[in-house]
């Protein structure tokens, strides 16, 4: 069959990495893909978020399966319009993914559904979020309601902080209407974790967990970015609390189910351990980026016949073997990034780089002028390796990095060091 990944950046060269390697895929197209994808699969320049561009792609090329990256396509409704056209779709329905869009939403179905998280309050006016600040004296959380690419999380040391955070989503709406509704939460301390599962609406099959480092600096300091490296499986999880966070995902996938709207796709819990119990963080309704990158390089099985399951609403007697070791990813980021950088520089080392052994380099902002690869973004390449142990991996990752420059390349030298 002919499989269409929409999206273009490191988790859909990753996911193209993986499928187009199926011997049920005949061919793999990315839509819109970026120079590294188009080394796996063929790319159409039609923008993720197009949907009617998208669903006229998947009719054209007579897809077997669309895979969908990014949440604003899912949020857009993308999943639903392919269901309606009868095209197999791994993703879930818009209500669905008010999981991920709406993180309201998210906690009022958690309490819902009695799966752990912090306590909250949301809110939609300044008077009754700046009071419950003062309600609560100490540190908290504040969060924009809709997307905001992972920046409208703001953790607030005092209710100075918070104050300044409330009035700059609702008052001066940095994020837009996505900060038209604020959530206060308790602050959580503990390690962090994402756990991804595959859903067919009724039953999951969860990856072995990983653990992202969101932080611009060594030492977890800095602005939060989407993500300078990752790693799998993450040994802050053990078997108990394994079995415990697939209990809140099975509980996640019947509650929507109850509630008249079945969860098909990727659900990705981020959870806080917490004295030895696992908070939901958040939801995401999408394979985390990078996370997929380890997790895709740990992957024994053929990831196609699961999401085929998936899509159809079976995965019943579906299974993914996964090797021994461990893979992690170091993020190569352009100066500046998460704030203002520059594209255009050209990228030297790559080819050596790709050579080295256990060693797979996925493009996330990357594009090629004819004659060499150039940079086309804040977070670039994701250089993943795996190996016997972490350790192996985060050596071989890091050799592979140290061979690619480009003018303003930096990463983070800590990646893996909870674990390591
Ligand atoms: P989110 O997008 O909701 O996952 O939030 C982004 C990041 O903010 C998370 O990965 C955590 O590091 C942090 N965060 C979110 N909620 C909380 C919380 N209640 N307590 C502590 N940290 C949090
Ligand atoms: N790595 C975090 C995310 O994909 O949201």
């Amino acid at each position: 069959m002919k499989v269409l990944i929409v999206g273009g950046g490191g988790r859909e060269h990753a996911l193209a990495w993986k499928i187009s390697r199926s011997p049920l895929v005949e061919e793999t197209i990315v839509a819109p893909g970026n120079a590294g994808t188009a080394a796996e699969a063929r790319c159409e320049p039609v923008s993720a978020e197009d949907v009617d561009r998208q669903v006229a792609l998947a009719l054209r090329e007579k897809v077997g399966l669309v895979v969908i990256g990014p949440e604003a396509a899912l949020v857009a409704g993308l999943a639903d319009r392919l269901a309606e056209a009868g095209v197999p779709v791994f993703g879930p329905t818009a209500a669905a993914a008010r999981l991920e869009g709406s993180k309201i939403f998210a906690k009022e179905f958690m309490r819902r559904h009695g799966i752990p998280t912090a306590d909250f309050s949301a809110h939609d006016t300044l008077e009754s979020a700046l009071a419950a600040v003062e309600r609560r004296h100490g540190p908290c959380v504040v969060k924009a309601d809709g997307l905001a690419a992972g920046k409208g999380v703001i953790v607030c040391r005092n209710p100075f902080e918070a104050r300044g955070a409330v009035r700059d989503l609702l008052e001066e709406r940095r994020y837009g209407e996505a900060g038209a509704r604020v959530l206060i939460e308790d602050l959580l301390v503990g390690d962090e974790v994402s756990v991804l599962a595959i859903c067919d609406g009724e039953r999951i099959l969860p990856f072995v967990p990983a653990q992202d480092h969101k932080a611009a600096y060594e030492g977890d300091t800095g602005p939060n970015t989407g993500g300078m490296g990752a790693y799998a499986p993450a040994p802050v999880l053990g078997d108990a609390l394994r079995e415990e966070v697939s209990d809140i995902l099975e509980r996640t996938v019947r509650g929507m189910a109850s509630e008249g709207t079945p969860f098909r796709g990727i659900l990705y819990a981020g959870l806080m351990i917490c004295d030895g119990k696992p908070m939901v963080l958040e939801y995401n309704v999408r394979f985390g980026d990078p996370e997929i990158q380890p997790l895709v390089v740990m992957m024994k099985d053929d990831l196609v016949p699961v999401l085929a399951a998936a899509a159809a609403g079976d995965l019943r007697g579906a299974s993914l073997a996964w090797h021994d070791g461990a893979a992690l990813c170091v993020v190569l980021v352009a100066e500046g990034y998460p704030g203002r950088y520059e594209k255009d520089k050209p990228i030297e080392g790559l080819a050596e780089a790709a050579a080295m052994p256990d060693v797979t380099i996925f493009h996330a902002g990357t594009a090629h002028d004819g004659t060499r690869f150039v940079t086309s973004g804040g977070r670039v390449l994701g250089v993943t390796a795996r190996g016997s142990d972490l350790t192996a991996a985060a050596r071989a990752a890091y050799f592979a990095a140290g061979l690619i420059r480009w003018d303003g390349m930096r990463m983070r030298r800590d990646i893996g060091h909870r674990a390591l």
